[in-house]
């Protein structure tokens, strides 16, 4: 057969198998779940086509649905998260992977096409550039197609809007918003792989530092968490009256960016949203100072636009001095995720849980096939339940149950002053 792979160097997979039997060891509740999965055969004749994050995580994934029964082309989501021995890893056990660290923009359109080439029944997206690849230039793929998962909050945004526009043409399970998914990796995960990737990318003491966060949502809150523990001074930039509120009351500073700015050392935007840190701010910042993005993706930060009146050396991997106005800053990871450029993305239990909600997702589509709406859906509670409960058996953490009494009193009005 040829190749059906296309990966920086397959000699790196055996370092890759050993890393997914760490994950593997780790992901306690998804291979608990795969079990269960397999002996209801509902993945057999099923092709998935994914655009995730290449990690040993996700590796973990994609050898749970293929012991499952289902059939796997994967590629990458963004061009520099690519985990090299790892995507050999899966190549070695024949599965389509197409995935390298640090593609051109052109190689990863390549890379998600050639993922669409194999006819998916299911897509399974973390970001949303599948979906769109599908919608835009390769509708004839929409023929196979039972419906979609959607891995995080971005995507989620751009299905939203799809659908808002009348232009989404099949079922999508919005996994990101399983409380499971969301509180577990936005929170902790992006919190702690966040500092880590900062850590890593420039070994600098966090402690005693002034960080600023932009953007207070769960992923936000976590990094906030997790800066503050390791004894920073945090700073919150927000949009929204209500999580500025939140992060006021969470004892963290609250101000305008274009306020911030000269008080910070380290900036981390995870906003989902463009231009959040802009030239204006970064010529206000003190120098020395480090700047980078844990949000999907690469527009949070103006950093092509710093670029331009920038000279720009590398100093470390990950960690690009730029020099302008007589001050120089760093710009970890070219404004891309921090977390899983300069790291290694989210601590494998945590992926656990998000990837139990995928497998669920995915499950959910077949069960449900031709029955649900072109819209985006979310997981029933009951998943959320089965989800916890896996994890926290195999965690070997037991919890209480409620009494027939307390049923019963839950379930009336009665019972008062
Ligand atoms: N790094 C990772 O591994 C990882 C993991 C999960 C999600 N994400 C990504 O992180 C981003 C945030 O996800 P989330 O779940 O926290 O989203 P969220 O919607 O819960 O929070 C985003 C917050 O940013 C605020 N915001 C928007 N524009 C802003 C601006 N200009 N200035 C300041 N604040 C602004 C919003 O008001 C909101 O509170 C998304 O792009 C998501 O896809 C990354």
């Amino acid at each position: 057969m040829e190749n059906n792979y296309s990966v920086t160097d397959i000699g790196l997979a055996q370092k890759g198998q050993k890393q997914m039997a760490l994950a593997r060891e780790q992901m306690v509740g998804l291979v608990e779940l795969k079990k269960e999965i397999i002996k209801k055969k509902i993945f057999n004749n099923i092709r998935i086509g994914m655009a995730l994050h290449v990690t040993k995580e996700t590796a973990v994934l994609v050898e749970s649905l293929v012991e499952a029964g289902a059939q796997v082309a994967i590629t990458g989501c963004n061009p520099l998260s690519t985990q090299d021995d790892v995507a050999a890893a899966l190549a070695k056990e024949g599965v389509r992977v197409y995935a390298k660290k640090g593609v051109s923009v052109e190689e990863y359109y390549d890379q998600l096409n050639k993922v669409l080439d194999f006819e998916p029944h299911i897509t399974i997206d973390d970001g949303c550039d599948l979906v769109n690849l599908v919608h835009t230039k390769r509708k004839e793929c929409m023929n196979s197609i039972i419906g979609g998962c959607e891995e995080t909050t971005t995507g989620i945004i751009r299905l939203k809007a799809m659908k808002k526009d009348g232009v989404l043409k099949y079922p999508v399970v919005a996994v990101n918003d399983s409380k499971t998914k969301h509180m577990v990796d936005n929170y902790y995960g992006t919190g702690q792989s966040t500092m880590d990737g900062i850590i890593r990318a420039t070994n600098i003491l966090i402690a005693g530092k002034t960080v600023v966060v932009c953007g207070y949502g769960d992923c936000g809150k976590g990094v906030a968490m997790r800066a503050k523990a390791l004894g920073a001074n945090v700073l919150v930039t927000e949009v929204d009256y209500f999580k500025a509120l939140q992060a006021y009351f969470d004892g963290h500073r609250v101000m305008p960016i274009v306020d911030a700015a000269p008080l910070g050392d380290i900036f981390v935007t995870v906003t989902g949203d463009k231009g959040v840190i802009r030239v204006e701010h970064m010529k206000k910042m003190k120098s020395g100072s480090v700047v980078c993005n844990s949000g999907h993706f690469d527009i949070e930060i103006e950093v092509a636009k710093l670029k331009n009146i920038s000279k720009t050396t590398e100093m470390r991997s990950f960690m690009d001095k730029y020099e302008f106005d007589n001050k120089h800053i760093y710009i970890l990871a070219e404004g891309r995720l921090v977390n899983l450029s300069a790291a290694e993305g989210h601590p494998s239990l945590v992926m656990s849980f998000s990837f139990c909600n995928q497998m669920l997702g995915a499950e959910f589509l077949i069960e449900n096939k031709g029955k649900l709406s072109n819209d985006l859906h979310v997981l029933p509670d009951a998943i959320d339940q089965k989800i916890s409960k896996i994890h926290l058996d195999a965690l070997g953490v037991k919890i209480d149950t409620l009494t027939e009494e307390q049923k019963a009193y839950l379930a009336s009005w009665e019972e008062g002053t």
